[in-house]
């Protein structure tokens, strides 16, 4: 089975899978935390070199500040608690997104994760917080400015080179949860030719034997890159 070398996930639904419940939006995210726990190990197991799993857009400030806290606040204790299962996989970590506007308490415990995970060689764990495909793309544009750059060297391998995510492959194979059929400002430049797979489950509800079905889904397509 030929196995997607870039999996990127948008992670959506942990709030209707909480209100489902009658429970506050906060109580589905703690549960869509276990789920990356889940598709971490598993995404490793069958191969993938690198996942990328979306956690909070630069758009996701725009939430009620209550609802920000509480992410942020989980996502700092999972940080910490990710070090166990990422040194137990041999899987790196790597920060997709902007630091600016990132409380520094994070963006430190981001730092000593991608520090303590530097030398493993298994699969890259790409977590995109404060992340947007346009802001990245921006900042890609005026880097290639600041490094002096003439117009006629700005070009798709100028850019490529000073995104987030320079020297990783293009993304493969690109999973929504939560029935929703939109990019939502996830990596526009780096799925120009992903497959898509959009299911109804709520992140919460996703499992590794989702996956293996996207995978399988995955494996059976026939990939032209324009060609014939
Ligand atoms: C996805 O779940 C997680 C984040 C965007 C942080 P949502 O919070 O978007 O859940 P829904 O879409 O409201 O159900
Ligand atoms: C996309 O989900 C962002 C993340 C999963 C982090 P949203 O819930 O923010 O997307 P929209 O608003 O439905 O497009
Ligand atoms: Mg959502």
């Amino acid at each position: 089975m030929t196995v997607p070398a870039h999996v990127a996930i948008i992670m959506d639904g942990n709030g209707r899978w909480a209100a489902q419940r009658g429970w506050p939006r906060i109580k589905g995210h703690k549960a869509g935390v276990q789920t990356v726990e889940r598709i971490l190990e598993a995404a490793s197991d069958a191969g993938v070199q690198h996942l990328s799993l979306y956690a909070f857009s630069t758009e996701n400030w725009k939430r009620p500040p209550l609802e920000v806290g509480a992410l942020m606040a989980l996502l700092r204790m999972y940080l910490r608690m990710f070090l166990h299962q990422l040194a137990q996989k041999g899987i790196r970590f790597h920060h997709l997104g902007a630091t600016e506007g990132m409380p520094a308490g994070i963006l430190a415990d981001m730092r000593t994760l991608e520090e303590a995970t530097a030398h493993n060689t298994g699969m890259v764990f790409h977590l995109a917080v404060n992340y947007g495909s346009r802001l990245e793309l921006a900042q890609a544009a005026r880097r290639c400015v600041e490094d002096g750059l003439r117009p006629g060297e700005i070009n798709e391998d100028a850019l490529s080179a000073r995104l987030w995510t320079a020297g990783v492959p293009d993304v493969d194979l690109l999973i929504r949860t939560s029935g929703e059929h939109r990019i939502s400002n996830f990596l526009l430049w780096q799925s120009a030719y992903a497959e898509l797979y959009m299911t109804d489950l709520l992140w919460p509800d996703f499992g590794s034997g989702e996956l293996q079905v996207a995978l399988e889904d995955y494996a059976q397509r026939e990939r032209r890159f324009g060609g014939i």
